[in-house]
């Protein structure tokens, strides 16, 4: 067991930093056998620092010191001190050169931090801190520095050599190397460094941007996947063109760089100017990418570019800061994705994200406010919470000035702070002084963790023609958080009358007719809006297009829902009154005998929506969704998941049952003709076709067994061809689902990102995803350890989506878990710590479950010599 805790740190704790850095010179020798790190840094005291006579601090992990020169001389053995994380020399002057020598080994880091290999390139991740694992340095956000990187490596094997910023001198050496060195103008935090080396195609293309400026832009990938960048090259110049014109940000260095790596731990870094991605988020062809892989490949591409603006030239003085960031940044990239596709979907897609999975992170052992207080390994802290949760605080900002306002806000907020490392207050602050609008309360949403509940009831007074809407707020205690303030929330709302016609909201008080939908402003527990003139009854249409993340309780009768489901509006609200309706029957039948009667109108409900020839397509894909598992865990006290899966299914075979020809009708009418296209109708059409099949398989209908298989064979790209695979995966049909498999694992074994999608088929599914399953898979020898993606492909999948399975009741799926997160402990610290998730929520869960899942963590915390990733998590999710 380990010996030593990881420390805590507080943002409490800030302090600027004693020295500075204003030039940074990198030296890299590549070889087999490791790489030597020569690096001098230009170093003065901060004058703002008070502590004068501090010792300067660089940081370092798992490196070989070889030696240090302080401005040109060798400091001998007394002059510094090396420790295990860290190179202190206690006396320097108060500006000098600093020299220091390392060598590193990349082809034995499988960490993935810092300088690594993957499939035979030399490649870098350093946020947040994995700059140290290559050179000593104060290696912190709000130590901002000029980089020039040299890298020498064999000319053969490294053809390429690429860093940050524009290429300034290259040549041959001896013995077969060569060199490149590159400089960045830009000051940047290590964070933001890079380097890659490889034998790499590369594929070119050029951006004029609006001042005229002709842009470089640049792929580089294998050979073998030359022919699937296209599509992230694309989305990069829609990307510059929407930043240009919707925040007036205008790329600033001559060349825009994208690398695809297969081992990586996240999805994408923004690396200035050298973007390196997950190869899963950015390779892409019609024939081995489905539309929900298109779709992300984009949303991700332009999360990346538009950090060169909010990250790069404005970034983070802290970690505690990440949200500054990430947050603005997700809303910028939803922002963009609603207006490349379908907006109405795009808001649907973040809020059942929100609603899924950043919820339970909230009310579970790792709930965290948007700005933490304190944390103990970072990498933990890149969350639903940071990132999702904190792009829809920047949403209400944005819904709370208007467009105008805040693109006023956005503008200061870039100018005013253009070169520095800020916080989130700043950024606050520039949208208060731009709009002239106290967001004095609202900052409460970047301080406190949990999601906020509002219970709304109401009263109708026939006589007067006055209807009362009352609202309380309340925030649940989280870990180290009780009695909580009152937030400032934008709750949208619409009065629809008895013929489905929107009713004026006219407040008590109001000359003549009031507006159509009103965004009202609670900023206390409680507040009562009477709205008058009303001629009946109307029906509540609440927090329209999910105006702030929170949730909602309202005693909506069925009929209202299915009211709503047709008449909102609002086409979030009408997604989400299907969703509630559909949560409402499953709900009423857990637990219940398997003849309990299945609601019949929602049978109807389901029939008109799949005879609706007016509703939008897109919509109508997304509303035949039924609630996934994961969400009605979430909503359920003390989850029981056999009896929920069992619910759910019985609903689902219900309307399959029930709507045997209607889906088949469907299926037929977005059969679609020519071309592949990836517009939202097609999507939605596609969407729409593999729904009906998968619900029909799932009965074992064998019309649709005939329907899918030709379309598994046939199908000319991927989402038609995985839908058909997914369908027969699903279904009883063991013998065409074990043929599909083989024949859909031939055609695409040479194709690693098809192969995740083949392993997450198989993952998912309670039918050809059991326990003894996911082993054999694990033992397949298209599964490898040292490869994140294939680890989530299998492992992930398992315990985040095929519940009924992870969640058996003997146990066995958890002891799985808990067995991979100690395998993985050693070799990658923030994947098994990102694995250990499925366990985390033991407290929602009913008895049998919850004792066990405990059991299983409390494995994992006895494992010995744990990584401070796993230990904070495990011991988060242990304390009481
Ligand atoms: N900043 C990256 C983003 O765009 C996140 C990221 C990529 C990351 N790789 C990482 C975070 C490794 C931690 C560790 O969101
Ligand atoms: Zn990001």
């Amino acid at each position: 067991m380990r010996t030593n805790q990881p420390q805590t740190i507080y943002l409490s704790e800030y302090k600027v930093p004693e020295y500075l850095v204003d030039h940074v010179d990198l030296c890299f020798e590549l070889f087999e056998d490791g790489a030597r790190v020569r690096s001098t840094l230009t170093v003065r005291r901060n004058p703002e620092s008070t502590d004068t006579g501090a010792p300067l601090h660089l940081h370092g992990d798992s490196l070989t010191l070889e030696s240090v020169a302080l401005d040109g001389r060798v400091l001998n053995a007394g002059e510094f001190e090396d420790a295990e994380d860290a190179l202190v020399v206690p006396s320097v002057p108060a500006q000098f050169e600093l020299q220091v020598v390392t060598w590193i080994e990349p082809q034995n880091n499988t960490r993935l931090e810092g300088l690594y290999k993957s499939s035979g390139m030399f490649c870098t991740q350093c946020e947040a801190e994995g700059f140290r694992c290559i050179t000593f340095y104060p290696d912190r956000p709000d130590v901002m520095a000029r980089f020039r990187t040299r890298i020498e490596a064999d000319k053969s094997a490294y053809p390429v050599l690429l860093s940050n910023g524009n290429p300034v001198e290259q040549g041959d050496l001896e013995q077969g190397r060569h060199f490149v060195t590159w400089e960045d103008p830009f000051p940047k935090p290590a964070y933001l460094f890079a380097l890659v080396a490889g034998d790499l195609v590369e594929k070119k293309d050029a951006f004029t941007t609006c001042s005229g400026r002709q842009i470089d832009l640049r792929m580089y990938v294998e050979p073998r996947n030359a022919s699937k960048c296209d599509f992230a090259m694309d989305a990069l110049k829609r990307s510059m063109r929407w930043d240009e014109e919707v925040y007036g940000r205008e790329y600033d260095l001559d060349i825009f760089m994208i690398v695809a790596v297969d081992d990586f731990n996240m999805g994408a870094m923004e690396n200035k100017g050298l973007n390196i991605f997950n190869s899963s988020c950015v390779l892409a062809s019609q024939e081995t990418a489905t539309d929900a892989a298109f779709q992300r490949i984009e949303a991700i591409v332009a999360h990346e570019y538009f950090h060169n603006w909010s990250g790069n030239r404005v970034t983070c003085r802290d970690w505690f800061q990440l949200s500054l960031k990430e947050g603005f940044t997700v809303f910028r990239d939803s922002q963009f994705s609603a207006d490349m596709g379908s907006p109405t979907v795009n808001r649907i897609d973040n809020a059942s994200l929100l609603r899924t999975a950043q919820f339970a992170e909230d009310a579970g052992p790792m709930a965290h406010p948007v700005r933490p207080a304190s944390y103990m390994e970072i990498s933990n802290f890149y969350t639903l919470t940071i990132y999702e949760k904190g792009a829809e605080v920047v949403r209400m900002i944005h819904n709370l000035l208007g467009e105008e306002m805040f693109r006023k806000g956005s503008d200061l907020y870039f100018e005013r702070h253009d070169g520095q490392a800020v916080t989130t207050d700043d950024f606050v602050r520039a949208m208060e002084d731009a709009s002239g609008r106290d967001l004095g309360q609202f900052r409460l949403w970047y301080e406190q963790a949990g999601t906020p509940v509002l219970t709304v009831t109401d009263e109708f007074d026939e006589a007067a023609g006055v209807y009362r809407l009352t609202v309380r707020q309340s925030l649940p205690d989280t870990p180290g958080q009780t009695n909580k303030k009152p937030q400032h929330i934008p709750f949208a709302v619409g009065l629809l009358g008895s013929d489905g016609q929107p009713l004026p909201l006219q407040l008590s008080g109001e000359q003549r007719d009031g507006p159509r939908e009103r965004v009202l402003e609670l900023t206390e527990a409680e507040h009562c809006f009477e709205f008058q003139g009303l001629p009946e009854r109307p029906v509540p249409s609440l927090l329209r297009d999910f105006s702030a993340p929170v949730r909602v309780h309202y005693p909506w009768t069925r009929e209202q829902l299915l009211f709503l489901m047709s008449h909102d509006p609002d086409g979030f609200n009408r997604w989400d009154a299907g969703q509630r309706l559909a949560v409402d029957v499953i709900q009423s039948l857990v637990g219940q005998s398997p003849s309990a009667e299945v609601e019949p109108r929602l049978v109807d409900a389901y029939r008109s929506l799949l005879q609706d020839g007016e509703l939008d397509q897109a919509l109508m894909a997304k509303m035949l969704q039924l609630p996934s598992e994961a969400y009605l865990i979430e909503l359920s006290e003390r989850a029981d998941v056999a009896a929920i899966h069992q619910a759910r299914e019985r609903v689902l075979r219900h309307l399959a049952e029930n709507l045997r020809n209607e889906l088949l009708d469907c299926y037929q009418r977005n059969l679609g003709s020519g071309d592949y296209e990836l517009t939202p109708e097609a999507i939605a059409s596609r969407s729409l076709r593999n729904t009906a099949l998968g619900w029909l398989l799932h009965i074992g209908d064998t019309e649709a067994l005939a329907l899918a298989e030709a379309q598994f064979e046939s199908a000319d790209n991927m989402t038609d061809r995985l839908g058909a695979l997914r369908a027969l995966v699903n279904s009883d049909f063991a013998e065409v689902r074990a043929g599909a498999l083989e024949t859909f694992y031939k055609r695409f074994s040479e194709d690693p990102q098809v192969v995740e999608l083949w392993f997450s088929v198989q993952a998912s599914s309670d039918r050809a995803g059991q326990l003894p399953q996911i082993r054999s898979l694990m033992e397949h020898p298209a599964f490898d350890w040292k490869n994140p993606n294939k680890v989530r492909s299998v492992v992930g999948v398992f315990a985040g989506q095929n519940l009924a399975a992870y969640h058996n009741p003997d146990g066995t799926g958890y002891e799985f878990l808990a067995e991979q997160v100690c395998r993985l402990d050693d070799s990658n610290p923030q994947i098994a710590a990102r694995l250990v998730a499925p366990l985390t929520r033991w407290r929602k869960f009913a008895a049998g479950y919850s004792s066990q899942m405990k059991t299983a963590l409390e494995r994992i915390r006895d494992k010995a010599g744990l990584s401070n990733d796993v230990y904070e998590v495990v011991h988060k999710s242990l304390a009481d």
